[in-house]
């Protein structure tokens, strides 16, 4: 089959001819119709990200495609089923502390590189082989579509955020960092969750101004200036009440500070979901938290059972997919280029394997 390989970090990918993955039990291999391609991944494989991945190894998490051979323990998957493939691998032989691996993006920790080796390659291929589990179908779809149902993707990782902080219909949510890929899904989601308002962070004026527009009498934002006091208090005028909920979703780049300006504008007793790729320790006031019980938790992706949920969301209308670029696989350097500089949201660009 055809693959794009990573050979070293820093040179570009290149697109070769490689052995079919070969089925075992416990597994799907799926014919890959369509993966996301994200707004960072140039960083992941030049290696400034410093994720831990070992090479060469076909990259590519996620995607879209048609199921091609099933393992003896599917119960109801079938050939030629449309799937979502969860990028998000556990271990399976620890149920409380599962290894957890993001399949063709990163090992995540150096204890999941043994489940790394073995889920070596990801979606950037004509073929992926992955657990029965994270092959997950979406239903009849338009193969032309299939871009577009990447999207999940995008979606997923903020819901299981908005899941893990137990946001309910009614709720003020802050997302810090809307103007960004995850973020502006984060807006999308929790709307669709019910959120009353949701206050959108962020530096770029145009894609705030969007966001306000798109969202009209749903979404506040504030446009953020690096002033703690002065961006917490903006916060708290837009949300025009209590803040329940904060989702955080920053990148490396963001200041620690910038998280702990949205933390702190939280009402007491209310719930901060971190969720970023911010590096840095995060300095909070102890005695506020003990005071206000106030929660703040980190969530990695989503539980699996959301995925379903997702999609349900998607079929009913109440989550719209957003538009694509597409590239084919032969191009997967210039959908590299492209996803880093036509990030934001509700885009994406996906390669068509
Ligand atoms: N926990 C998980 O499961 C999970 C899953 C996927 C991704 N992530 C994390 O989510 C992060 C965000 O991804 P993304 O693709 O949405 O990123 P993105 O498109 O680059 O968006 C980042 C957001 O942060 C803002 N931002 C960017 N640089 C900043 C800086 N130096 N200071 C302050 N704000 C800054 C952007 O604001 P403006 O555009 O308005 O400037 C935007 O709102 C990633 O870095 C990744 O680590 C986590």
């Amino acid at each position: 089959m055809k693959a794009a390989v990573l050979k070293a970090f820093g040179s570009p990918l290149s697109v070769e001819t490689v052995p079919d993955p070969v089925l075992g039990t416990g597994e799907v291999i799926v014919n890959v119709a369509a993966a996301g391609v994200l707004a960072y991944a140039g960083d992941v494989y030049s290696g400034k990200r410093q994720y831990l991945l070992e090479l060469p190894m076909v990259p590519g998490a996620g995607g879209v495609g048609r199921v091609r051979a099933v393992g003896p323990d599917a119960t109801r998957l079938a050939v030629g089923d449309w799937v979502s493939i969860d990028p998000t691998v556990r271990s399976r032989d620890d149920a409380v502390t599962p290894d957890i691996i993001l399949q063709g993006l990163t090992a995540g920790s150096p204890e999941a590189l043994r489940l790394q080796r073995f889920y070596h390659d990801g979606s950037f291929a004509e073929q992926v082989r992955v657990p029965t589990e994270n092959a997950i179908p979406i239903g009849e779809i338009e193969p032309a579509d299939a871009g577009r149902w990447c999207g999940l993707g995008k979606l997923l990782v903020p819901y299981g955020g908005l899941l893990a902080g137990r946001l309910l219909a009614g709720e003020t949510l802050l997302i810090n960092g809307a103007t960004g890929a995850f973020g502006s899904a984060g807006v999308l989601v929790g709307i669709a969750m019910g959120a009353a308002r949701v206050i959108a962070t962020g530096r770029n004026a145009q894609a705030l101004a969007d966001l306000e527009r798109r969202f009209a009498g749903r979404v506040r934002t504030v446009q953020m200036s690096g002033h703690e006091e002065e961006d917490r208090r903006k916060m708290q005028s837009a949300a025009g009440g209590p803040i329940d909920v904060v989702l955080d979703l920053l990148p490396p780049e963001a200041s620690p500070t910038w998280v702990r300006t949205a933390v702190l504008a939280l009402r007491p007793y209310g719930r901060a979901i971190l969720m970023g790729g911010i590096r840095s320790d995060v300095s909070l006031p102890y005695g506020w938290m003990m005071r206000y019980g106030i929660e703040v938790r980190g969530q990695w992706m989503y539980p699996r059972e959301a995925i379903p949920r997702m999609i349900k969301l998607v079929r009913s209308g109440q989550i719209k997919l957003g538009e694509v670029t597409e590239f084919p696989l032969e191009q997967i350097n210039e959908a590299v280029a492209h996803a880093a500089t036509n990030a934001g949201p509700f885009k994406m660009t996906v390669v068509r394997p």
